[in-house]
């Protein structure tokens, strides 16, 4: 399915723009609703019902209701497998209407929303695959007894998402937590709320019961504050800023609730003299351009050894300069507008702030034309650890180049960080890959590749990047109560 289009996509039709509340799509209680854009012209695209917290309590009662006494608290868990297969053929399916519209609402390039939706299908159908395969243990308890471990639902979970991957942070959510046999309450990001209502229908239309899956539009400080201090919420689970994160995590003190973390990141990206130069260029300008460095796992921070320093910023900034910014849907373009105002004003910023505390703006550091919110590929050079570029995370196509001499002080460099998400290393010495692997505090470490993420494979951060894993079967875990029940046996 990744394969680019031929032609641009038709542009795709609004199905929907309410609120997903118990199989029913309803307006929002307070009547509210709020405009969405397409980042390329900053043009309105649709007006969407505005959730608040009379909607999420609303949202929350279907959820519990479905929970607990619907059809899916005794469906067989095969069959909540299957219906996740069908939500899963029905998404590929459609696969190219959604990826039309997650483009025209996030800005990702047409060719990038195609592999999103790939990843979406993988998603769902691996956890469809783990529905009938969570299991309990019997356990050698002392004594004349039996004790085994069932493994249930964690109850009605809260998943809040952003704006980057609207489609597969949605999948990421949904496929373990209906595994599992959980109910959802899902609130999408104030940018991006138009796939996930289209997934909405889609679920409905895979016959997965009412109140399983409800969706809440709306703004973080209103919607998404009211999940997580609804009572009746279970878990949050969030994607997003390590500043919002801390909010929640106070928030959700005061009904303890379970809480997941997927935040942000500013991964090292480590080239050594002896890496295949072609493919460390490549992988560098991937690492940090992919999706207009609108990725948390984005390489940010790109530690050159010094043999290679010069020619290798001279590589990378020719490979900038051609790159093409333009319309989304366009397919030859290859890198679109960045999400939203707020996102150009912080990256151009950050591209000030470099140039003031005296990096060398190899390229870019502007916005390219004044309608919509393009960036041109950015690189600053010798930057310093402590200068503000190498140390936040900016969420835009501009890279710091830090040039280093061994494996100790990139090692130390690289861990220098609050941060702990991704790294990624270019050699072909096994001794300094695996040295490598095993010492940067990161949850995911590539060797000769960036950006590979799977379905398969767990993902988190370490430290300030996050709590807890998604994907694989590490996320099972934080979907699921474990239970000992113990019988006496005469
Ligand atoms: P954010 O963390 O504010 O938003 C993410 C989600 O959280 C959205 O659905 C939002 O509505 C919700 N939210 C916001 N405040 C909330 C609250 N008080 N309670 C509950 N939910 C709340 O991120 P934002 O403002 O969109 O982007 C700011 C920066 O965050 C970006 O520049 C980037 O650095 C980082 N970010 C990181 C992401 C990642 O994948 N780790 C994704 C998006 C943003
Ligand atoms: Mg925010």
């Amino acid at each position: 399915m990744a394969q680019a289009l031929l032609k641009a996509p038709a542009r795709p039709a609004i199905h929907q723009t309410k609120l997903l509340i118990d199989g029913r799509w309803v307006d929002a209680a307070e009547g509210g609703k709020f405009e969405t854009y397409d980042p390329a012209t900053g043009d309105v695209i649709a007006e969407v019902a505005a959730g608040t917290a009379a909607d999420v309590d609303k949202a929350v009662t279907a959820a519990r209701r479905a929970l607990e006494t619907g059809p899916w608290a005794t469906m067989d868990a095969a069959d909540r497998g299957n219906l996740m297969f069908a939500l899963a053929d029905l998404v590929e399916k459609n696969a190219e209407e959604l990826a039309a519209l997650e483009s025209l609402n996030c800005g990702k390039i047409i060719t990038d929303s195609i592999g999103d939706l790939g990843g979406v299908v993988n998603t769902l159908r691996y956890y469809a695959g783990w529905a009938d395969k969570i299991e309990g243990k019997t356990v050698p308890v002392r004594g004349n007894f039996l004790s085994y471990t069932l493994r249930q639902p964690v109850g009605v979970v809260g998943q809040i998402i952003p704006w980057n991957f609207p489609l597969l942070m949605l999948a990421w959510k949904f496929g373990p937590a209906l595994a599992c046999g959980n109910t959802i309450v899902l609130k999408p990001a104030e940018q991006t709320p138009l796939t996930a209502l289209r997934i909405g229908e889609l679920a409905q239309e895979a016959g997965i019961p009412n109140g399983v899956i409800n969706i809440i539009n709306g703004f973080g400080e209103t919607a998404g504050a009211a999940m997580v201090t609804h009572p009746g919420i279970d878990k949050i689970a969030f994607t997003g800023h390590v500043d919002t994160a801390k909010i929640i995590q106070k928030a959700a003190a005061d009904t303890l609730k379970r809480t997941t973390f997927e935040l942000g990141g500013k991964s090292p990206n480590v080239i050594f003299a002896d890496a295949n130069l072609d493919d460390a260029v490549a992988g560098a300008f991937h690492a940090i351009y992919f999706h207009g460095g609108q990725c948390c796992t984005a390489g940010s921070r790109l530690f050159v050894e010094k043999k290679i320093h010069g020619e290798f910023v001279e590589r990378l900034a020719a490979k900038a300069k051609e790159r093409k910014v333009g319309n989304q849907l366009d397919t030859a373009t290859e890198q679109g507008p960045q999400v939203s105002q707020e996102q150009l004003d912080k990256i151009l910023h950050y591209c000030e702030l470099g140039q003031k505390q005296g990096a060398k703006l190899v390229t870019g550091g502007k916005r390219e034309g004044d309608k919509g919110y393009f960036v041109a590929p950015t690189i600053f050079d010798n930057v310093k650890d402590d200068m503000a570029i190498a140390k936040d995370e900016i969420f835009g196509p501009v890279v710091s180049v830090l040039p280093f001499d061994s494996m100790n002080e990139v090692i130390t460099r690289a861990n220098n960080t609050t941060y702990g998400l991704a790294a990624a290393i270019w050699t072909k010495d096994i001794d300094k890959a695996h040295t490598y692997a095993k010492n940067v505090k990161a949850g995911t470490v590539w060797v000769n590749c960036y950006h590979v993420v799977d379905a398969t494979t767990p993902f988190g951060g370490f430290k300030m990047s996050g709590q807890g894993r998604e994907n694989g079967e590490a996320a099972l875990e934080h979907y699921t109560e474990t239970k000992t029940v113990t019988v006496k046996l005469n």
